[in-house]
């Protein structure tokens, strides 16, 4: 697994709006690897930093179209409003191209060509049934249409920071569903082939989910060097664990395939 890049926030940031939750900056960091490159950083508490390293080193680890995340340190003379020095701002490398919000239509004023485009291309995505093992796996309840981009082609996933919210949120039990898997629905809409062939791709990545050694990806995220709490670490590791014993039965029973026998979903 690659260890998380280290860079350096450089001077001359600027916020970036879209909707968002958070403070978004649109800036220049320097890392070791690359020198200085364009990304978007946040100022986020430590456990969203976690799941936002994390999610990213193992969605990257099974060739899921994520950008690369950073840990970005800031200098008391570049830092932004209200962050707190000590901690390291989350970064994400830039790709260049909108949010999903552009194409979906929230207040109707979207033109329906877009919309057309984009409900072609999502459906035809074909790492959509990884996608959505995915966030399964990570219970990432957060996949707004601000939370992926679409460059016309294709498909980048960010903002993890709410993954495994389980960790606060009671309702949410390790063994069941996530509330809102917005790929995932996509799937089970589609006939019965399609969701067979999406089983099929979707056991081919559990096969290499089950390689990903948690405990290594928790130690590239550099998690203890900053957080407050380094105990938040290991119950993390403690529900991905727990929830991989789970996972093939969520996602299977939600695509419309009863467990058979030993583990064996439907025939194909
Ligand atoms: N790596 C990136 N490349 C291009 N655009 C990005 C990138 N990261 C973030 N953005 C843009 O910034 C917006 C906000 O980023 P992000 O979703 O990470 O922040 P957030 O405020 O935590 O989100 P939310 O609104 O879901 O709380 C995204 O919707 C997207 O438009
Ligand atoms: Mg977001």
């Amino acid at each position: 697994m690659e260890p998380i890049t280290i860079a350096e926030l450089l001077p001359g940031y600027e916020p970036y709006h879209e909707e968002n939750v958070n403070s978004v900056y649109k800036a220049q960091v320097h890392t070791d690897d690359q020198g200085e490159i364009s990304a978007f950083v946040k100022s986020i508490p430590d456990q969203e930093l976690l799941m936002e390293c994390i999610s990213a080193l193992i969605g990257r680890a099974l060739n899921l179209p994520i950008p690369k995340p950073l840990l970005v340190i800031v200098k008391p003379d570049s830092c932004p409003p209200g962050h707190d020095l000590r901690k390291p701002l989350f970064g994400c490398e830039e790709i260049q191209h909108p949010s999903v919000r552009r194409f979906v239509c929230p207040d109707g004023d979207i033109n329906p060509h877009f919309h057309q485009l984009f409900i072609e291309k999502i459906s035809a995505w074909k790492q959509l049934a990884d996608a959505a093992l995915f966030d399964e796996q990570i219970a990432n309840c957060d996949r707004n249409s601000g939370n992926y981009l679409f460059d016309g082609r294709t498909f980048h996933l960010i903002d993890h920071g709410l993954a495994m919210y389980i960790l606060f949120n009671e309702a949410i039990t390790t063994d069941s569903p996530i509330p809102d898997n917005s790929f995932l629905q996509i799937l089970t809409q589609q006939d019965e082939m399609s969701r067979k062939r999406s089983q099929k791709q979707i056991k081919t990545l559990l096969t290499q989910l089950g390689c990903i050694n948690i405990n290594q990806a928790y130690d590239c995220s550099l998690f203890e060097k900053y957080a407050d709490t380094p105990e938040l670490g290991q119950k993390m590791i403690e529900i991905y664990r727990k929830r991989i014993e789970y996972i093939t039965d969520i996602v299977f029973t939600q695509l419309g395939f009863k467990q058979e026998n030993n583990n064996e979903y439907g025939a194909w």
